[in-house]
């Protein structure tokens, strides 16, 4: 098996060049200028076009239980969009509930993922709970490849977890050398925000922003940054949506904490105002925290140019607007929250980014698959374009003209939160160690071929 990319314009998070990838088996073997075809090697012509390294998806939510219902998506569904849309590997959240132990969330998981995912996949430990049995499944989990945990200091008695098993979580963290990621607000406070707007009527999804203002998202990420000082622990904020969380994060990063802020491309194109849309169709934008004041997105790209916002994710969260969107239409707290977009990710950041200058290439391969490839411990192997790293290539094709459509996709779900929405660039040819799995806008893989990433611990 043997493959040949040819005169396309190689970009890396800091490089760029024309020349030929010839990738054997499952790795990129030589990078060559007028490299000539092997015998029987597969050829494609990527003239005219980007060859991007695989971009990975640092927070994908797949199989979901969460607040009454399951996620849409299936890893035959999610996979096969992630590939169209040119993400090759992704990182799904494993979330038990506090009932449930942490070693068999692990192997439910692992069963829906293996055998099923078309593209590569890892998981981040969901915690939530801690205790000695607890305990001892966490360090199981991480000698099987998982070295990153989740937790979410939101989500009150449902995933969430209390400030002593925070401090034990993240001090477990320290002593193995995994990094924790989080999501940041302050559950207390939304849960006395929602009881009181309830209590006044106000029970329509413009109202789940005001339970989650960004002072609320601000006093979580502060939050976390004191759990993470004392106990010198490495984490991941992530979906980071506003200015004011975002200089907790700086403040406490400037003070020596090590910490990694992730942003969706949600926060950057969308915004509170798509959440007040009239007749329920706001609920399609509940996600938290809530979509911002539009000032932020400024902020965010800037963040990004800037370095000091790392990655940009997608949050994949899919639940049907017909009927699972719907059962919060007469309470806004049961709206199920997350707007999916891992099929999309990609297209609308090259097309809101590069295509309008607000990053450049360089910054846009660091932040969608370079930047989570060094931050969860699959760098070189993933996350860039070099001998002996998998063969997971997108060939852009930067002249595709097209529009977002819900009937079009390929996520499992009803509608797309980007209905309409002009792209400007898409994946021509997409690989995964070395195979073609999507060719303009089609899935032609191979299910089931997406491998488990072992990530090792010991990096933090
Ligand atoms: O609203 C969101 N972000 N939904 C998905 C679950 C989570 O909090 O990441
Ligand atoms: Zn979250
Ligand atoms: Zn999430």
């Amino acid at each position: 098996m043997s493959l040949l990319i040819k005169n396309g314009e190689i970009v890396t998070a800091s490089e760029r060049y024309v020349a030929d990838i010839y990738c054997e088996k499952e790795t990129i073997s030589r990078i060559d200028k007028n490299i000539s075809p092997p015998v029987g090697a597969e050829v494609v012509d990527a003239s005219g076009h980007y060859v991007f390294p695989g971009f990975i998806d640092p927070h994908v939510h797949i199989y979901l239980p969460f607040m009454g219902t399951f996620a849409k998506d299936t890893h035959e569904t999610a996979s096969k969009a992630a590939l169209i849309g040119g993400t090759t590997s992704y990182i799904e959240m494993i979330c038990p509930g506090r009932t449930e132990k942490p070693l068999e969330a692990f192997e439910l998981w692992m069963g829906r993922a293996v055998g099923k995912s078309a593209c590569d996949f890892s998981f981040h430990m969901g915690v939530s709970r801690y205790d000695a049995q607890a305990e001892r499944d966490f360090r199981e989990i991480v000698r099987r490849g998982v070295s990153s945990f989740k937790v979410f200091l939101a989500y009150k008695g449902a995933l969430g977890v209390s400030d002593e098993e925070l401090y034990k979580t993240l001090s477990l963290a320290r002593e193995l050398g995994v990094i924790t990621t989080a999501h940041c607000e302050n559950a207390d406070l939304v849960l006395g925000l929602q009881t009181k707007l309830l209590a006044e009527g106000k029970t329509g999804p413009e109202y789940h922003y005001w339970s989650r203002p960004p002072v609320v998202e601000a006093e979580g990420v502060h939050h976390l940054m004191t759990f993470a000082e004392m106990t010198g622990a490495a984490v991941y904020i992530v979906h980071l949506s506003c200015e004011e969380a975002l200089q907790e994060a700086l403040r406490a990063s400037i003070r020596g904490a090590r910490v990694w802020i992730e942003t969706l491309i949600q926060y950057l194109l969308l915004d509170k105002t798509d959440a007040e849309k009239p007749d329920f169709e706001g609920a399609k934008y509940v996600m938290s925290p809530p979509l911002r004041e539009k000032r932020n997105q400024e902020v965010l790209w800037n963040g990004l140019r800037k370095g000091l916002v790392s990655t940009l994710a997608s949050d994949h969260a899919p639940f049907d607007f017909k009927t699972q969107k719907k059962m919060g239409e007469e309470d806004f707290t049961k709206i199920p929250n997350g707007i999916p977009s891992l099929e999309d990710r990609v297209n609308l950041y090259f097309t809101y980014g590069v295509k309008r200058n607000r990053i450049d290439l360089h910054q846009f391969v660091h932040t969608a698959s370079t930047a989570a490839a060094k931050i969860f411990g699959l760098f070189p192997r993933k996350g860039t374009i070099q001998p002996g790293a998998d063969a997971d290539l997108v060939v852009y094709d930067p002249a595709y003209r097209g529009k977002i459509s819900g009937t079009a996709q390929h996520m499992n779900l009803d509608y797309s939160a980007f209905e309409g929405v002009k792209i400007e660039g898409r994946a021509h040819v997409v690989t995964v160690r070395g195979k073609v799995a999507a060719r303009n806008g089609k899935f032609v893989g191979e299910a089931g071929r997406g491998q488990f990433l072992r990530r090792e611990a010991g990096v933090y």
